[in-house]
């Protein structure tokens, strides 16, 4: 009898993957790059991608295999920077898309850094927390080979996040024999993290958001917030709506779809989901209604900060917002893209709108070199200082081009990138 073997999912095509998302806004933007155009062909192909196999011994005395990845889009600006992402769907694909819109993202706000992203294919629920550091440290340690301080620094991304980071630099610094804070960032406060890095992405995305409404002539105070996704960066997202005055009408989790037509109460939302894992069951919502009725919901903006390619051409004409804040990366493909500028409405595009969250993380970096800490009030106004004027930069070339936000972001960014590449040389 032949033996069925499990085939790496790096081995199956999918069609409508996330790069070729990533290869298609490239292709839109690529009219705009003038003479630097006999470049583009570097931003479709990644410098390097480290594909590891981690295996950990199950609480339960087992091996388990696990598919992990490390991908450096680009490094021409600077190291590479991007997170670290554990979730069953995890795909090669994904995780070179994702680290491309890094190199875009960290071009468009002008950080020194290449784009880079990571991931492991795993559903952590379903290991323990002995095993999930187990797992971690054992990624680390293979994909040590290629990061560092100055190499390429991970961070934070879906299902990871502080103690993911504690690992992470623990392993490192064991392997390499000193302890190295800048390897990676979104660290605890009392390893070298920063203060204001767990909101940061969020508060991004609600920085941008208020410039978005001002160019629309809409009102925060009143406005009614859609969020799909309800962890580091909608539920931040949504507190900092919801203490400005909007109403959070409808939000969506993994778990479920919970509105309330007058605003939930995220804080007690918060606490809810904090306790239980999703925003299933929480008693303060009006009603639960299924997924696809989610996107029909009657808001002004609405937020997707889960995954990507969740705006589509099968629901993107029934969406009533007016503004779209990309929190989570790549959320609409582009096909969605064009039905929403058709109907007018704005989208804010993941380059970003979710850009704050490797803005502090620069700032972590920055910081854990020079071994001096600054107040939250200042990485909050930094913050907020990098984000406006990257929002007003794509604003006006966006008018200028008669261009969507996303191209006009691409524009500036795959400029800022290409001319680095052009500038440096091809090696040797
Ligand atoms: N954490 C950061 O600093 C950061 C920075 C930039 C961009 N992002 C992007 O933001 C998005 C969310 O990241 P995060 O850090 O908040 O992750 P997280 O793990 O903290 O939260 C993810 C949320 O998405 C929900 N979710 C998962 N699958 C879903 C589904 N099929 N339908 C609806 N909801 C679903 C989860 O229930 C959870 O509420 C990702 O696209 C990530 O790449 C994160």
């Amino acid at each position: 009898m032949t033996r069925q073997h499990d085939i790496p999912s790096y081995l199956v095509p999918k069609e409508n993957n996330p790069w070729s998302v990533y290869l298609e806004q490239i292709d839109r933007v690529t009219p705009h790059l003038g003479a630097l155009a006999r470049w583009v062909e570097t931003l479709k192909r990644p410098k390097r991608i480290l594909i590891v196999d981690v295996p950990i011994e199950r609480d339960d005395g087992s091996i388990a295999h696990f598919e992990g990845y490390r991908v450096q889009h680009n490094m021409s600006r600077g190291p590479g920077k991007g997170g670290v992402r554990f979730h069953q769907d995890v795909t090669l694909s994904e995780v070179m898309a994702l680290s491309a819109w890094m190199t875009v993202k960290n071009a468009a706000v002008n950080v020194p850094y290449g784009g880079a992203k990571g991931g492991i294919r795993v559903d952590p629920r379903t290991l323990s927390q002995g095993e999930l550091q187990r797992m971690t440290r054992r990624y680390t340690s293979e994909i040590g080979i290629i990061i560092g301080p100055n190499k390429d620094i991970p961070a934070p991304d879906v299902n990871t996040n502080e103690q993911t980071m504690a690992w992470m630099m623990d392993t490192y610094s064991m392997n390499q024999g000193s302890t190295a804070t800048g390897v990676v960032t979104g660290k605890p406060i009392s390893l070298g993290g920063s203060l204001g890095r767990r909101d940061a992405t969020g508060r991004g995305v609600y920085v941008a958001g208020c410039e978005a409404a001002l160019k629309c002539g809409m009102q925060i105070e009143g406005a009614r917030v859609a969020v799909q996704g309800f962890g580091n960066v909608g539920g931040i997202a949504a507190r900092l709506f919801s203490e400005a005055g909007a109403l959070v009408v409808a939000v969506q989790d993994h778990g479920g779809t919970i509105v309330h037509d007058g605003g939930l109460d995220v804080e007690a939302l918060l606490a809810h989901v904090a306790q239980t894992g999703s925003v299933v069951g929480f008693a303060g919502a009006e009603d639960s209604i299924a997924p696809e009725r989610f996107w029909n919901v009657d808001c002004d903006i609405l937020i997707p900060a889960a995954l990507e390619q969740q705006i589509t051409r099968e629901n993107a004409a029934q969406i009533r917002a007016r503004i779209i804040l990309e929190g989570a990366n790549g959320p609409t493909t582009p096909e969605a893209d064009d039905i929403l500028r058709e109907n007018g409405v704005l989208v804010v595009p993941d380059v970003i709108a979710n850009a704050g969250g490797v803005t502090v993380s620069y700032f972590e970096w920055v910081q854990d070199f020079s071994s001096f800490f600054w107040s939250e009030e200042d990485i909050n106004a930094r913050l907020t200082r990098i984000m406006r004027d990257a929002f007003a930069a794509i604003w006006q070339v966006a008018q200028d081009k008669d261009v969507s936000l996303r191209t006009a972001a691409f524009v500036v960014a795959c400029t800022r990138v290409l001319q680095a590449r052009e500038v440096r040389g091809l090696y040797p």
